[in-house]
């Protein structure tokens, strides 16, 4: 089997272009190679003029050249760079001085407002950026950046905090420790307390941006440090930049007369320092921030908590007594769709072994003596849970689709969780086979995985799976990506609306007949319930994805708006929803 590749965040079509650069690493078109123009695109550049370096004009001397003899500057821009952030001919002169440097510009864009650069690893990019967009706002993501061209390399995203600023992006984005735990490190790159100096410094190519930060870094620490026994922490992405900023710190220090002539010096360890020096490149552009690891002070403290918490999240994680990783999805699931188990609820975990969702279950809510218990189902042998198997979890040895029967003997089922590793489409139809035991109101955790022939087959499989299972009753499904998912790998939740009402395990019929006569106490709870139900809906509208909110439109035989935002096609279905219930209802009929 292919590795599934890494879904990331440039990929989405919708992206900002500020994220382009975190999209799967493609080479350039053919022509941008061997046909390069002139930045208006107008005339073909003379190759042996650009092989010229700044002396092109000796290269090719030719008065009657049919092609452009134009500086850099005059050229369309470098496609990998503009793309990436990053130049694979800069990259060579990394490894070797001496090759030859890209023959196009690499622009640096004007500066943007943010004041945290969170550093994840690529495959992890697009749900850091996606969350930090639910936890703070669809504008938080300001840019990013990668640390080379390498399909598995570290990248930071660029988050503006906006009025809150440093403070109000660490408090929100503190709140995920699911989140935290993919950081692996955050920079502060904005201006705020404790923040003493906060300045950018350019460079049109990597060896320039070298010269410009050797040039300016020394000074920037003075300027942010007063006062005498400071040490400095110094911290930089990408982290090949971290040897030019020593060596321009170390030079800085050797050059004066007192060996600790600005009343600074370097250290190793973040415990150690009085300051940490910042430095995040992005496109050219290295912003440096200089900040005291004052803890009264209000924004820089919220800063060292969100590193420490990064490291208590981490912490946490490994020592949970997880019986497998599947224990941390149904954790962060759960978290994210604000579903607390019942002490007393009947569960189903179907696809259970070795046992995480089972265990996590147990231990997060569930009471034996309240009548809380699951059923195990999987034809595949149960791990060893530390204290034994609880008494009130039976391991129902076979498939999913043939345990329908013997859970629904006892009465109606309050959670249904599937992890099952078949195809979205598969995992889907053992859903609707529990239908019949589901109780109204009870919760579906659903993981779609990558089960499938491609990307494109496994996204069209979950698409239909979220149309079939919102005809027969769920409601509209929020569907994560959680960072406990793998790359190729989706968590639904959803409430189920339809089914059983009690342990008597009758339909109930919830549908009022047109005729019936109308009894005011029972239309009033009705009407509670539905307005209960639409604020439910709506909340999950709000988040719900472009791409299923599209299949639901579809599915309705309507067009999704062409080229319409999130927000619009979001906008459209509840358009489309909405008309629906009203030409439905018996009020309107009336
Ligand atoms: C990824 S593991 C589940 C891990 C589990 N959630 C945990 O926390 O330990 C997938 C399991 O699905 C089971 N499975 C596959 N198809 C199934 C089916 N049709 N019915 C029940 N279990 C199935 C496999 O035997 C396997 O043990
Ligand atoms: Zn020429
Ligand atoms: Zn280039």
């Amino acid at each position: 089997m292919t590795k599934p590749r890494a879904m990331l965040a440039g990929d989405d079509p919708d992206a900002d272009p500020t994220i382009s650069c975190l999209a799967a690493i493609r080479a350039p078109p053919r022509e941008a190679e061997t046909a390069p123009r002139t930045a208006d695109g107008e005339r073909l550049l003379c190759k042996k003029f650009c092989r010229g370096g700044a002396d092109g004009a000796a290269a090719c001397a030719r008065p009657d050249c049919p092609d452009a003899h134009v500086p850099i500057a005059e050229r369309q821009v470098c496609w990998t760079f503009e793309r990436y952030g990053v130049c694979k001919f800069e990259e060579a002169r990394e490894r070797d001085p001496a090759a030859p440097q890209c023959w196009f510009p690499h622009p640096t864009p004007p500066p943007a407002t943010h004041h945290l650069a969170l550093q994840v690893e690529v495959g992890m990019s697009d749900r850091v950026v996606s969350r930090c967009r639910e936890l703070l706002g669809d504008d938080v993501v300001v840019g990013a950046a990668r640390a080379d061209l390498s399909r598995n390399g570290d990248v930071v995203i660029l988050v503006d905090g906006g009025a809150g600023g440093v403070a109000g992006a660490a408090t929100a984005l503190g709140a995920d420790k699911h989140l935290l735990s993919k950081l692996k490190r955050i920079y502060a790159t904005g201006g705020g307390p404790g923040l003493v100096a906060d300045a950018s410094v350019c460079g049109d190519s990597a060896d320039a941006l070298d010269d410009a930060l050797r040039a300016t870094l020394a000074s920037l620490v003075d300027a942010g440090v007063s006062g005498g026994d400071a040490k400095v922490r110094a911290r930089c992405f990408p982290p090949r930049t971290q040897k030019v900023i020593l060596d321009a710190l170390h030079s800085a220090l050797d050059s004066r007369t007192n060996a600790r002539g600005g009343g600074w010096e370097t250290c190793a360890r973040m415990d150690d320092a009085t300051h940490v020096l910042d430095v995040v490149a992005v496109k050219g552009r290295a912003h440096v921030t200089v900040w005291r690891t004052d803890p009264r002070l209000h924004g820089v403290d919220l800063i060292q908590l969100l590193i420490r918490s990064c490291e208590d999240a981490r912490k946490e994680r490994d020592g949970s007594g997880a019986m497998c990783r599947a224990f941390h999805k149904i954790e962060e699931a759960t978290r994210r769709a604000g579903v607390t188990v019942d002490p007393a609820w009947r569960c189903v975990d179907v696809g259970a072994a070795p046992g995480g969702w089972t265990q996590w279950l147990c231990d997060n809510g569930l009471d034996e003596k309240k009548g809380g218990r699951v059923y195990a189902v999987d034809p595949a042998e149960l791990g060893d849970f530390k204290r034994g198997l609880p008494n009130n979890v039976t391991h129902l040895k076979m498939r999913g689709e043939d345990a329908v029967g013997v859970v629904q003997r006892d009465g109606p089922i309050d959670l249904l969780v599937c992890d099952a590793n078949v195809s979205p489409e598969a995992a889907a139809g053992i859903v609707a086979g529990f239908i019949p035991a589901l109780r109204t109101g009870s919760t579906l955790v659903l993981t779609f995985k990558g089960a499938t022939k491609g990307f494109a087959e496994w996204r069209r499989q979950m698409e239909d799976a979220v149309v079939m299972l919102t005809r027969k009753g769920f409601e509209p499904p929020s569907v994560y990506h959680l960072f406990s998912n793998c790359s190729r790998e989706k968590t639904l939740v959803a409430k189920f609306a339809g089914g059983l009402s009690d342990s008597s395990g009758k339909k109930k019929d919830n549908l009022t007949k047109k005729g019936d006569p109308i009894d005011p106490q029972k239309a009033m709870k009705d009407a509670d319930r539905a307005r209960l139900l639409l604020a439910r809906s709506l909340a999950v509208f709000a988040t719900m994805p472009g791409e299923f909110a599209e299949a639901h439109i579809k599915a309705r035989g309507f067009n999704p708006p062409p080229n319409g935002s999130v927000r619009l096609v979001r906008g459209r279905l509840l358009k489309i929803l909405s008309d629906e219930v009203l030409s439905e209802s018996s009020w309107h009929q009336a």
